[in-house]
């Protein structure tokens, strides 16, 4: 299918009371993963994924928590930036519709005054008819203030009310993003992949920020210089080298 004749991202939200994870029943489902554009919302997850192997906290009915299946007609490499792409979506639509100021962090977290309001996990399949299918997986933490979340994590963590200070429509803000993942994923499939890593760059505070990233020779500190052609991490070495990051947590400094 050419991707003018791809089905809208949202064509049909298929919205759930309770599932252990949107992204893990997504991926073990083909039909739904033959779906391009299928939305799996989900009111509470029991056993929601983050990155890295970290458990993700549902707040039943505060969050937006749901996952998005992409048929990218892209080559295996230029994937990542899918990724960068949905947390440039959600930054966007939380400005477009509400009028905040949302940051980016690499590798996708989008924050509100310092704090994580949104995480993204993206996984990826080879379709059953071949090809590469990606599972977007979205979690934004939309109503109530920090009180929500477990004590240890509330001075990182806010939520898009707190930020706004007035009620939220959380409806309003799902249609938002799904509007502004279909904008950004209509112009990356059209070549407009540097648009992308240019728009995500100056969204993101990160460029000059001192940052510790693991290596096999153990941990390291450098600067952030930009990102890649892949919209992988470029750092500047201690050393005054550079050191491309491709996946794995960074550690931010300041
Ligand atoms: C992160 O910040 O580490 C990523 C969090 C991703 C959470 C979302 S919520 C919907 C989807 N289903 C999951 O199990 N995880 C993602």
């Amino acid at each position: 299918m050419s991707p003018a004749s791809m089905p809208a991202i949202g064509h049909t939200i298929l919205r759930l009371d309770e599932v252990g994870s949107t992204n893990t029943l997504v991926m073990e489902t083909p039909a739904y993963l033959e779906n391009h554009g299928l939305v799996v919302l989900a009111r509470h997850q029991t056993a929601g994924r983050g990155r890295i192997g970290r458990k993700w906290v549902s707040l039943p009915d505060a969050q937006l928590q749901f996952s998005v299946v992409l048929h990218p007609p892209l080559p295996r490499e230029e994937l990542p930036v899918v990724s960068l792409l949905a947390g440039l979506a959600v930054a966007e639509a939380l400005e477009a519709a509400l009028g905040l100021a949302p940051v980016l962090k690499w590798p996708n977290d989008v924050l509100l005054e310092g704090r994580k309001v949104c995480g993204i996990l993206m996984e990826l399949k080879q379709g059953a008819q071949g090809g590469l299918r990606l599972v977007v997986g979205i979690g934004l933490n939309c109503l109530g203030g920090e009180e929500g979340f477990p004590p240890e994590l509330r001075d990182r963590l806010t939520t898009i009310e707190q930020a706004a200070g007035r009620p939220v429509d959380k409806e309003a803000v799902l249609q938002a993003v799904l509007a502004a993942l279909q904008a950004w994923y209509d112009r990356l499939t059209a070549g407009g992949r540097p648009a992308l890593l240019d728009a995500w760059e100056r969204r993101s505070d990160m460029i000059g920020k001192t940052l510790r990233y693991p290596t096999p020779a153990g941990p390291r500190e450098g600067r952030a210089a930009g990102l890649t052609e892949e919209g992988y991490l470029l750092i500047e070495t201690a050393e005054g080298g550079r050191h491309i990051h491709a996946a794995g947590e960074v550690e931010w400094l300041g």
